[in-house]
């Protein structure tokens, strides 16, 4: 029951996660709001969701035009009148070493995942605060708690965003807003696809992890229930979740079995 009838914008909604995301909560009679650059992808979304017309809009942004999300947030607000959970999905990853990445790319992928993430959820988040309660999701990552070869610059935008967002939920808690960090291990995406490589073209493969990971559909609907229970913080994914922990008890173990795996 937590989701129907809200108003739910998800960012990243054309595909992967973000439109699993999408068909889930439209199941569950949320009103959605879908955002990417691609608005011929999202329209298919919106087509693929029961009773469409009436629950599902679509509002093209991109989030590294960090300049225009105020007034995206403005239009957002209108389609519905009002945005009751803002889900952050929206993101790239990366595949380059870190010496090799130009600088560019390493921006590019600061630009998309923390600052467009940032400056957006700010917007929202001042709405939310005058109504009194609201909701933030943002997606993370395992690689927003440790860290591998060939993605200097994705691990470190969402290391970026555990930082931001749990200062955010130290401010906003007694406002009535929520704000969960997810962090999946591997999902049956093409986000390595649009992976930026070290001239900042996509990598335009699939991840042999990726290949045999769970779906997005299944991971939404392990998420879903975990958000509306109020977690915090919450991992989805295979082995490689235990990574997280090992983290914590043993940094230096991790270390050594992270520098034999073959990263790909
Ligand atoms: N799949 C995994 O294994 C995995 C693991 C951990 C975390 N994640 C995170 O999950 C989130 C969703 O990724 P995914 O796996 O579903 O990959 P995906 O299929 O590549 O989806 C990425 C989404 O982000 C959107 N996007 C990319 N650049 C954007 C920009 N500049 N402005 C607005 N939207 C933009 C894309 O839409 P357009 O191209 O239409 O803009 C697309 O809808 C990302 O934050 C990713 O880091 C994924």
């Amino acid at each position: 029951m937590y989701y129907k009838d809200k108003v739910i914008w998800i960012t990243g909604a054309s595909s992967g996660i973000g439109e699993a995301l999408a068909y889930s909560l439209n199941k569950k009679g949320a009103k959605l709001i879908l955002s990417s650059r691609n608005s011929k992808k999202l329209e298919q979304v919106k087509l693929n969701c029961d009773n469409h017309e009436d629950t599902v809009k679509i509002l093209q942004l991109d989030l590294s035009n960090t300049e225009l999300l105020a007034d995206k947030t403005t239009e957002a607000l209108e389609l519905f009148g009002g945005v009751d959970i803002l889900f952050n999905n929206g993101g790239i990853s990366q595949r380059a070493l870190a010496v090799e990445a130009s600088l560019e790319s390493v921006r590019k992928v600061m630009e998309v995942n923390f600052f467009g993430t940032v400056e957006l959820t700010r917007h929202v988040v001042s709405h939310m605060i005058e109504k009194g309660h609201g909701h933030v999701v943002v997606t993370s990552s395992v690689m927003g708690k440790i860290g591998t070869k060939y993605r200097s610059a994705y691990a470190a935008s969402k290391h970026a965003l555990h930082g931001w967002y749990d200062c955010l939920r130290q401010e906003v808690i007694q406002k009535g807003i929520h704000v969960t960090l997810v962090c999946p291990g591997f999902v049956k995406t093409e986000i390595t696809k649009h992976a930026l490589t070290a001239d900042g073209t996509p990598l335009q493969e699939m991840g042999e992890a990726h290949k045999k990971a769970m779906t997005p559909e299944v991971f939404a609907e392990k998420l879903l229930p975990k958000i509306s229970a109020g977690k915090e913080e919450i991992y989805i994914g295979g082995k490689e979740i235990y990574s997280v922990y090992l983290k914590r008890l043993s940094p230096r173990l991790l270390n050594k079995i992270l520098m034999r795996m073959k990263v790909t």
